[in-house]
Parts: structure tokens; C-alpha cells; sequence
């Protein structure tokens, strides 16, 4: 396994989860004002979607700046050699690694890629050798299994056997959703497993942590554990990465303060993203909640059709 930025990582490290319209240039800037993790992840993008047509199909999935050090490029797909075409691609762009995502659970994705690999060892076997020819870290994303939890054995077996440099484990299975609780219980045998299998990959545990403070007790509970990848947790918490507890607990004016900053990076990086105004809205919830009128400013911001609109909103909170 080549040395990487992974192995030069503070244990445990944090990852904000990728996030398909969400995690794209403009919020992962938002979340890197509130509390940094210690890596970025683009959102999924499909591999044989970009070798057939180009930058129409990836959209801004794969916008990024030079501050985002590290940044991996989560991609996806059923074709070995449309992922070595991407994989070089974000080589190309400035990518410090690939991830490759072999849990999505989403219909469009399982037709031959996302969580479907889980149910062909030999494509999923393929697909990273064949990412790995980009010459840069190669790591993968998984769920437990595709229907049964026990499936877990030999499908985490399988993938450690890749040299990867790291696994990420969301605690569910493909049929799970995220409609259970995820399985805890299951983690020492997993940090087991790797143990034997490949003690130099890493493992990130992935699914319901809240924030640092939770994701740092698993890993105290846990030894083995080297990373921790929070997804919904940004929502409840935006500034749900920081070190110190204390700090998360934010004001409502430290909440809208963000939004205001959020405003500002849509308004410096939507040429480049190419998203409508409409995609800001899914934010609006995060930053404007917990206080009388809440809802009330919640729908005004609704109606809003641009920054400055909004903006106006806000000032008049
Ligand atoms: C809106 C949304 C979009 C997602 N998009 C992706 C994606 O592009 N790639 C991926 O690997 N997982 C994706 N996921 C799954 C998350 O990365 C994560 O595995 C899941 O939400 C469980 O972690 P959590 O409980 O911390 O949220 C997405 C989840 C959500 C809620």
C-alpha cells in the first residue's frame, strides 16, 4: 500500500459523510466555518455517466478548492473501466483519493453500481483494482450487507482482502435503509476481522453519530476504531465537529450567522456549481429552528427566489 495522506491522520479521524446535494463545495465551506473534520468527501458521481458525457452528467459534484486538503472524490458505477477513467480524472483535478461507494441503496443506483456490488464480490473486486490504476489512495464505503446482517463476514472479508487503505462501514444493510438503528453491537467483530485480515487498512465507522464527542466515545469503547464519519448528525448540529463540547452549543444567532455565511459562498460559487437557487432551500431548516417564529421566517425564506431576498429575511429576524 503507497503512503498517503491517510495514514499521516490524527486517531481518530473525523469525516463530514458524502452527501448527494448536500455536500458539495458550497456547504462543505459552510461546515468548514462552523468545525472542520479532518477529511472532505465530494458527493457520489457516476463513473460511466462522466466517461459518456463528460461534465454534463457529473454536474458540480466534483467542484472543489485548493483549502479542502484533503478531499476525496466518492465515485460510483458498474463498468471497471469508466471508474479508471474517472479515478484519473479527479487524479487530474487535484483529488487526494477515490472512494468508491458500494452501499448506495437508491434504485437508480443498485441497476449497477451503489449497494448492488455487494452482491457481486468479483465486479466490486475489479472496480477497485481498477480505480486503483489512477496511481492515487483507494478506499471504499460499504453497508453490512444487502439483506442480512450476517452477510457482514464475508463481504468485509472480501473487500479487506483489496488492500485498501480504508473501509468504511455503515452499520446497516442495503434493505436497513436507514430505517433501524445502526448495529453497534457489531463493531468490535468487524475491528476483528480487519485485525486479521488487513491490520493496515483503516476503519471508519459510519451511521447515527451525533457529533466529535460521540464518535469519540465509540472509539474509547471500541479500541481498533480509527475514524468516525458523521452524515445527519451536520444537520441536527452544524457545528457538530468542533473539539470542544461546549462549543457546540450554539445560539440561535450563531445558527443564522451560518445561513448569512451560506448565502455568501452560494452566491461565490454557484457559477462554478451550476445549482439553481431551489437546492438552498433543503438548508434552510438547519440554521433557522428552535426559537418563536421559526417556522413562520422558515416559510418566508420558502418563497424566497434569491440571496439577497433571503438575506432581507434574515436581517429581520
Ligand atoms: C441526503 C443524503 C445523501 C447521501 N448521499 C450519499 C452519497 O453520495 N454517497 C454515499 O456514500 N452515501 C451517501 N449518503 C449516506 C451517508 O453518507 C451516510 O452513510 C448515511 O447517512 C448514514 O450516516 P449518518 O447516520 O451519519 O447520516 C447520503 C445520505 C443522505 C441523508
Amino acid at each position: 500500500m503507497q503512503d498517503s495522506f491517510w495514514q499521516k491522520l490524527p486517531q481518530p479521524f473525523f469525516i463530514l459523510a458524502p452527501m448527494e446535494a448536500v455536500t458539495d463545495i458550497i456547504f462543505r465551506h459552510v461546515v468548514a466555518e462552523a468545525g472542520s473534520p479532518d477529511i472532505w468527501f465530494s458527493e457520489f458521481t457516476n463513473a460511466t455517466g462522466w466517461t459518456h458525457a463528460g461534465q454534463k452528467a457529473i454536474g458540480g459534484r466534483l467542484v472543489k478548492s485548493i483549502d479542502e486538503d484533503p478531499i476525496v472524490a466518492q465515485i460510483w458505477g458498474g463498468n471497471p473501466n469508466d471508474m479508471q477513467n474517472l479515478a484519473s480524472y479527479c487524479r487530474e483535478l487535484g483529488f487526494y483519493g477515490i472512494d468508491i461507494n458500494m452501499g448506495c441503496p437508491a434504485k437508480s443506483a443498485i441497476k449497477s453500481g451503489g449497494a448492488a456490488l455487494i452482491r457481486n464480490p468479483e465486479l466490486a473486486i475489479e472496480s477497485i483494482k481498477a480505480a486503483k490504476a489512477a496511481n492515487l489512495p483507494v478506499s471504499v464505503k460499504t453497508r453490512l450487507g444487502y439483506s442480512n446482517i450476517s452477510e457482514y463476514k464475508n463481504w468485509i472479508s472480501t473487500l479487506l482482502k483489496q488492500d485498501i487503505v480504508n473501509l468504511t462501514v455503515h452499520l446497516r444493510t442495503k434493505k436497513e435503509m436507514s430505517k433501524v438503528p445502526a448495529h453497534f453491537e457489531l463493531i468490535d467483530e468487524i475491528v476483528k476481522l480487519r485485525n486479521e485480515i488487513s491490520p493496515q487498512t483503516l476503519l471508519t465507522i459510519n451511521g447515527d453519530i451525533k457529533n466529535r464527542a460521540h464518535g469519540e466515545e465509540i472509539v474509547k469503547n471500541h479500541p481498533g476504531v480509527n475514524g468516525i464519519m458523521i452524515g445527519r448528525g451536520i444537520f441536527t448540529d452544524p457545528f457538530c465537529f468542533r473539539n470542544n463540547p461546549k462549543n457546540t452549543e450554539k445560539t440561535q444567532n450563531d445558527l443564522v450567522n451560518l445561513l448569512r455565511i451560506h448565502l455568501g459562498l452560494f452566491d461565490q460559487w454557484q457559477p462554478q456549481t451550476g445549482r439553481p437557487f431551489e437546492t438552498l432551500k433543503r438548508f434552510f431548516k438547519i440554521y433557522i429552528k428552535g426559537f418563536d417564529g421559526a417556522k413562520e421566517a422558515r416559510e418566508l425564506l420558502m418563497q424566497c427566489k434569491s440571496t439577497d431576498e433571503a438575506r432581507k429575511i434574515i436581517d429581520s429576524l
